[in-house]
Formats: C-alpha cells, structure tokens, sequence
C-alpha cells in the first residue's frame, strides 16, 4: 500500500521532518512526500471545474488520488496549523480526491503540549473534507528535541519510535480495510 506524506514545516533542519522521515521508515510499502511548498496561494478562481490547475496542483491532487493512506506531520504555528499544509489542504477541498481516504495526523513540539491545537484543527479540517481521520493512528509529540538524533536527522528515542510504530500499524490497517471491497 502506498503511502504519501506531508510535511507542515518547511525548515531544512526540521524536527517534524525528522519524525516523518522516521515514520516512512516503519511503513510497510512505498512511500513519497509531497512538494506543497511549491504550491501557490489557494485561489477559488483557480479551483473551479472549467479552470486548469496550477501544475503543482496538479501533481498534489494526482499523488493524493494514488496514495492509500495520508500521514499528515507538522509543526503548531501560534496555536494553529503552518500556512503552507492549510493551503495545500485548502487545494484538495473541492477536488475530492481526500474523500474516504485514512489519514493519520501527527504533530510535534518542543514543547509539552505537542502541537494539540494543529493537532485538533487539521483532524476536524479532514474531516470536514471527509476523509478518514485514523484516530489511532494519530499522535502528538511533546520535547521533541532531545528525541532527534542530529547526526542522522531521525527519531532516536525508543518509546517514541515505537509509538510511531503502533500509529502506523494503524494506519496500514485502516487503509487494508478501505481496499477491501
Ligand atoms: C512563528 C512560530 C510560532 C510558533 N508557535 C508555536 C505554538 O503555538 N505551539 C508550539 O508548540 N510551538 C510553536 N512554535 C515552535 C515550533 O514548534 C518550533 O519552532 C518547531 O521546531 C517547529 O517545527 P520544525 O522543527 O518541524 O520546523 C512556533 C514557532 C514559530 C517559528
């Protein structure tokens, strides 16, 4: 089963992509991250069915529609989710291609708090696209720092790395059971 990833930060170093990366790494199957930083700024007029996408539009759509599951990871930005997944989710609203598709959303911090305000806005952005919110398969990560190992810009802690573990087994569950006919 083929899962795409997004990323809500867009820093070279970041500690979210670290948990992505780490994520795809414990998926059973091919993966792929898609470039919403390429994306331009949602644009209703640009959206509609007599209009021609943008090509990165284009290709967000095309790799959302191939994909069996969704695993969303971001960054909080002042108690919200980061402009550039909120866009690429706003490009997907209309097109449908989200519609019933399992989605795990998981976001981290360095903080306590784990990013629960993205966290619980990109959940109710989904399902307001309905999509499949994997509840089980979502997570939010407090003090991510001390759990990136620098040197191989991964997820070293253990307990984290097997809650991730478990998240995914969700998630490639979760998209078996959509597939089943
Ligand atoms: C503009 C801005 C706003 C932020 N607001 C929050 C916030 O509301 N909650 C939070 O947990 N972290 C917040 N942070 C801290 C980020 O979680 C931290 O910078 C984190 O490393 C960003 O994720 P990344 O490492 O994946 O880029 C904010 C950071 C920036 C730059």
């Amino acid at each position: 089963m083929r899962l795409l990833a997004l990323s809500g930060s867009l820093r070279a170093r970041s500690s979210n992509g670290a948990v992505l990366r780490s994520a795809l790494a414990l998926w059973d199957g091919p993966t792929a991250l898609a470039d919403i930083g390429a994306l331009p700024h949602f644009n209703p007029d640009l959206d509609g069915e007599d209009a021609t996408p943008p090509a990165p539009v284009a290709a967000l759509r095309t790799a959302v529609a191939a994909a069996d599951a969704l695993l969303l990871v971001s960054p909080e930005y002042a108690h919200g989710v980061p402009g550039v997944l909120k866009n690429a989710l706003d490009w997907l609203v209309s097109s449908g291609e989200c519609v019933n598709k399992p989605v795990a959303v998981v976001t981290a911090s360095p903080f306590p708090t784990g990013g629960d305000h993205a966290n619980a806005q990109l959940r109710e952005t989904l399902r307001m696209m309905t999509g499949e919110v994997v509840t089980a398969a979502c997570r939010e990560i407090p003090a991510i720092g001390p759990k990136i190992d620098p040197a191989t810009a991964r997820v070293a802690d253990e307990e984290t790395l097997a809650e991730l573990g478990v998240a995914m087994a969700h998630l490639a569950a979760a998209a078996a059971t959509s597939l089943t006919p």
